[in-house]
C-alpha cells in the first residue's frame, strides 16, 4: 500500500423499528429481538481519509468533521468507540485517520442520527480493514462484519448495513439470526411490503430529554422489565408469521403496539421520561380515524421522540399525501414532514464523490 491518504467512503440510510429494541446487556448486546424498515432518503455520508503515521504510537490519532465543522463532542465519542474496537480491529492505531461527514436529513428535525452515522462509520472501518490486510472479504462476510461493528456504536445502527427489512437479535423466527449482528429479512419478490413508504411527521426538532442511551439503562431496573421481553419476543414472532402471510392489519396492530409499549416503558420507568407531545397524539387520533372511514392499510409508529413515522404502501400513496397535507401537516412543527421510503440500503462512494 502506498504512503499516500487513501479515501474510503459510503452513504448509509436511516431507519424505523417496527419491533423495538429496548433495553441491552454488556456490550450493546440486545435484550430483545427487533425488526426495522431501513429507509432511502434520510441518510448520513461519511468518507475516512488514512494514511500511515510517521512514528510508530499507541495511541487512536483523528479529525472528525462534522458538515465541514470539527466537532469535539463528536472526535470524543469516535475516539472512544475505536479504542473499545481495538482488540477487533489494531490495526485503527497505526494511521492518521480523518472523518468528514454528513446527514442529509433536515438538521434540527429530531430525528434521531445514530443509526445511519454509525453504520456509515462502521462500513468505511472495515473497507479500511479490508485494504490494510490487503485480504477482501465475501460481501456476505463484510456486511455482517459491518453490522457487528455498527452495533458496538448504536444498537440500531446493526440494521442499517442493510436494505429493506432487517431484523437484528437471536429469535427461533429467522435460523441465521443472532445477538451479534443484524439479518435481512428477506421477502418474496411480488409482496406489498416491497413497496412500504413512509412519512416522517415532524411533531418537535427539539433535542429529545432521555437519550436512547438513558432509556435502555432505565430497562436494568424497570419493573416491567421482564414482561417487556416476552411481549417484544411474542410481538417479532406474530408479526414475522403475519409478514408471511401477507396479513397486514396484524403488521399494522402489532407495530402500533410496539411504539406505544415503548412510550408507555418510559412513561413507568421512574424517570421524567415523557417524550409524546399533544400533536403526536392528535396524529394518531387521526391515523385512526382517517383508517376507520377509508380501510387503508396504514399504520403509525414512533422512535423514541415525538414524531410519528406514517408506514403506507405504494399503491395508496395519493390519498395518503392529501391526507397528510389536509389533516396532519398541522401538527408539524413549521408543518414540516419528511417523504421517505424503504430502502435498498447502504452505497460506497468513490473519492471524487468526496464531500
Ligand atoms: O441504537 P440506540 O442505542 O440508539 O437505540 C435505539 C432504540 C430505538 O430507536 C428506540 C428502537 C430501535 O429498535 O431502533
Amino acid at each position: 500500500m502506498s504512503e499516500e491518504n487513501i479515501n474510503i467512503g459510503w452513504r448509509a440510510p436511516s431507519n424505523i423499528a417496527l419491533i423495538k429494541y429496548w433495553g441491552k446487556r454488556a456490550n450493546q448486546l440486545p435484550e430483545n429481538g427487533s425488526l426495522s424498515i431501513t429507509l432511502e432518503k434520510s441518510t448520513t455520508t461519511t468518507f475516512l481519509s488514512f494514511r500511515k503515521k510517521e512514528s510508530g504510537n499507541s495511541e487512536i490519532a483523528l479529525n472528525y468533521y462534522f458538515h465541514g465543522d470539527r466537532l469535539p463532542q463528536f472526535e470524543k465519542k469516535t475516539e472512544l468507540l475505536l479504542n473499545n474496537l481495538l482488540p477487533e480491529m489494531p490495526f485503527l492505531v497505526d494511521y492518521e485517520l480523518e472523518f468528514h461527514s454528513e446527514n442529509n436529513f433536515p438538521h434540527s428535525t429530531g430525528i434521531a442520527s445514530s443509526a445511519s452515522s454509525m453504520s456509515a462509520l462502521a462500513l468505511c472501518l472495515v473497507s479500511m480493514e479490508e485494504l490494510v490486510n490487503g485480504k477482501k472479504m465475501s460481501r456476505e462476510i463484510f456486511f455482517r462484519r459491518s453490522s457487528h461493528i455498527a452495533r458496538l456504536g448504536s444498537g440500531s445502527a446493526s440494521r442499517s448495513v442493510y436494505g429493506g427489512l432487517v431484523l437484528w437479535g437471536n429469535t427461533p423466527c429467522l435460523k441465521e439470526s443472532s445477538d451479534e449482528y443484524a439479518t435481512p429479512y428477506l421477502l418474496p419478490e411480488d409482496s406489498r411490503l416491497n413497496k412500504l413508504m413512509d412519512i416522517i411527521l415532524i411533531v418537535s426538532s427539539m433535542q429529545k430529554s432521555v437519550s436512547s442511551s438513558k432509556g435502555h439503562a432505565l430497562m436494568n431496573e424497570h419493573p416491567y422489565r421482564d414482561g417487556r421481553k416476552s411481549q417484544a419476543n411474542t410481538n417479532l414472532e406474530k408479526i414475522t408469521e403475519a409478514i408471511r402471510t401477507n396479513d397486514y392489519q396484524t403488521i399494522a396492530s402489532i407495530a402500533e403496539n410496539e411504539a406505544l409499549s415503548l412510550h408507555a416503558l418510559l412513561m413507568t420507568s421512574g424517570s421524567d421520561g415523557l417524550l409524546l407531545k399533544p400533536g403526536t397524539l392528535h396524529i394518531i387520533e387521526e391515523i385512526k380515524r382517517y383508517r376507520d372511514s377509508t380501510g387503508l392499510d396504514i399504520f403509525y409508529t414512533i422512535d423514541a421522540g415525538p414524531n410519528v413515522h406514517l408506514i403506507y404502501y405504494e399503491d395508496q400513496r395519493e390519498q395518503v399525501l392529501s391526507f397528510v397535507q389536509k389533516s396532519l401537516s398541522q401538527y408539524c412543527e413549521g408543518g414540516q414532514w419528511i417523504d421517505d421510503k424503504m430502502g435498498n440500503g447502504p452505497v460506497q462512494l468513490t473519492p471524487e464523490q468526496k464531500i
